[in-house]
């Protein structure tokens, strides 16, 4: 569905413009060009096409492009105003138009003495507010200060949230578990299925254990599900007693009366505001079990690196600029190739769950799919984004140059091939890092950030807003209701919908 939005988009206004039709009579002329003669005609191809921004080494020479398809990109940018749209994000103007909103995650790491204003209001030092009472709980878990109800020290926090309340969370900390507490435990509910908080609690004493309650609603039903089970669990084991909440329950929401009727205290909500979207938050009080597994400081650091790319993102010209050129790259595979996904394939097993991350903010907000599948010299055209630091946190023998070889030979080989079966021609990014700090990931993230906000500009489409997934989750509710029904009342779904919901209701009366 959200392809088509974007398809139709970019039919109706990009299409239109010069550059677009530039780039289409340029595509045939280049389109059979292979990467061999690229490189064999240029011997500063590689210099030429890469770039080091705060301490990012981003080679796309690899990519299945010239000169003049890079000037061409640029063109249709700025035909598309993406350095107006860049300042109005940044300006804290309404982009989010559907739901018209600011888009302000970059607030979220902005250094306490900017200025972002959003109805009159300088929201910084609402920003650094939050994340100082952060720090002060984070630090109280860490160091014992905040005891359970029972007295007994916190061991174990598990955070119940889903789609961006828990993505965010559980790749910082998965990322950056090389700097957490080794002495908690860390776990993470998100499946409405009984089963995913059934195994996280199992083996877990109720007396040393938190719950993080995380959404920017405090409405979903998922979280909410999981969250008042987590709560009878608990409450069976102080006997009912309802006290034993306040110690052992903490929120982050923007939805203060939520909170409250949930039986959580003010005092322990963690607050975000409606300018956050969901997939961008992990910076926002969403990062509460990051902040409490890596510490405030590494935290610290992360909103660095992410600063550091939002600076770059913002002031530099386009043919330099890193997220700039990943966002023209796909635009160049999606539409002019015909480029059904997009291989993000982090070298190193601290991101294993980066791709997962990058799925939802990518799809939910330009509806574009990106999967690890089919990536090497399958029959169609998928561009890859080897992810890669030169330095290893668990330095083990060889392990790391038998890893960085394979990383530079398969981009090797899928740009030039060598065999009739291996023809190459397949182009990749290379993104390289010293090594993977919290401010590293913090730049990655903000990186793949720009770029989608990049993608959006260009086939003009609202890159902050979800009407796809919330109506999913309106009618999730109504049918809700029509599975508890006592009554045979009058279905009024299409005629599929209705016969699963009578199929179930029929074998639950019989259960
Ligand atoms: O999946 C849709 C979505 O709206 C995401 O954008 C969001 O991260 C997720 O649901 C969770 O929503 P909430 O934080 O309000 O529970």
């Amino acid at each position: 569905m959200r392809t088509n939005r974007v398809e139709q988009a970019a039919r109706i206004d990009t299409e239109e413009r010069r550059a677009w039709k530039a780039l289409e009579a340029h595509h045939r002329k280049v389109r059979e060009f292979h990467l061999s003669e690229l490189f064999a005609d240029d011997s500063k191809r590689a210099t030429n096409m890469t770039v080091e921004a705060a301490g990012i080494y981003f080679d796309y020479s690899k990519n299945r492009i010239t000169a003049e398809t890079l000037q061409l990109l640029i063109q249709l940018a700025e035909e598309c105003g993406l350095q107006e749209r860049i300042d109005a994000m940044f300006r804290g103007d309404r982009i989010n138009v559907t739901e018209n909103r600011p888009v302000l995650h970059v607030a979220l790491r902005a250094p306490r003495h900017a200025s972002i204003v959003v109805n009159g209001e300088n929201v910084v030092p609402r920003v650094h507010g939050v994340l100082e009472r952060m720090a002060g709980f984070s630090n109280a878990i860490r160091t014992g200060r905040w005891l359970g109800h029972t007295g007994k020290r916190i061991r174990n926090i598990v955070n119940i949230g889903v789609g961006g309340s828990d993505l965010g969370p559980v790749i910082a900390y998965e990322a950056l578990k090389h700097y957490s507490d080794r002495t908690l435990e860390f776990r993470f509910v998100s499946n409405v299925d009984g089963t995913d908080l059934i195994e996280a609690t199992r083996s877990l004493d109720p007396s040393e254990t938190l719950f993080i309650v995380s959404s920017k609603t405090f409405t979903t039903l998922e979280t909410m599900t999981n969250a008042h089970t987590a709560r009878s669990w608990l409450l069976e084991a102080f006997g009912g007693d309802e006290k034993s909440i306040a110690r052992h329950f903490v929120a982050v929401s923007t939805n203060a009366v939520g909170v409250a009727k949930f039986g959580i205290a003010p005092t322990s909500m963690f607050e975000f505001w409606d300018w956050v979207g969901g997939r961008y938050s992990m910076n926002s009080a969403v990062g509460l079990l990051t902040m409490i597994a890596i510490g405030p400081d590494n935290f610290r650091a992360m909103l660095d690196g992410c600063y550091q790319i939002d600076e770059h993102f913002r002031n530099t010209p386009f043919d330099r600029n890193v997220p700039v050129l990943m966002g023209l790259l796909a635009v160049w595979y999606t539409n002019f190739f015909d480029a059904p996904a997009v291989a993000v394939l982090p070298c190193d097993q601290y991101l294993k769950r980066f791709p997962a991350y990058l799925q939802q903010l990518t799809m939910e907000s330009n509806g574009k799919r990106v999967t690890l599948e089919g990536i090497h010299q399958g029959t169609r055209l998928i561009p890859c984004d080897f992810i890669a630091f030169a330095r290893p946190l668990n330095p083990a023998g060889r392990h790391h140059d038998i890893l960085m070889a394979n990383v530079f030979a398969q981009a090797e080989a899928l740009a030039f091939g060598e065999t009739e079966d291996v023809e190459g021609n397949r182009p990749s990014n290379i993104i390289l890092a010293e090594s993977l700090t919290p401010e590293t990931l913090g730049k990655l993230v903000a990186l793949y950030e720009h770029s989608v906000f990049t993608q959006g500009v260009i086939w003009n489409v609202d890159s902050f807003d979800q009407q796809g997934v919330e109506l999913g989750k309106v009618l999730a509710n109504r049918i809700l209701l029509e599975l508890n029904s006592q009554t045979e009342a009058e279905l009024k779904h299409d005629s599929s919908t209705n016969g699963l919901i009578r199929y179930y209701r029929n074998v639950k009366r019989r259960s």
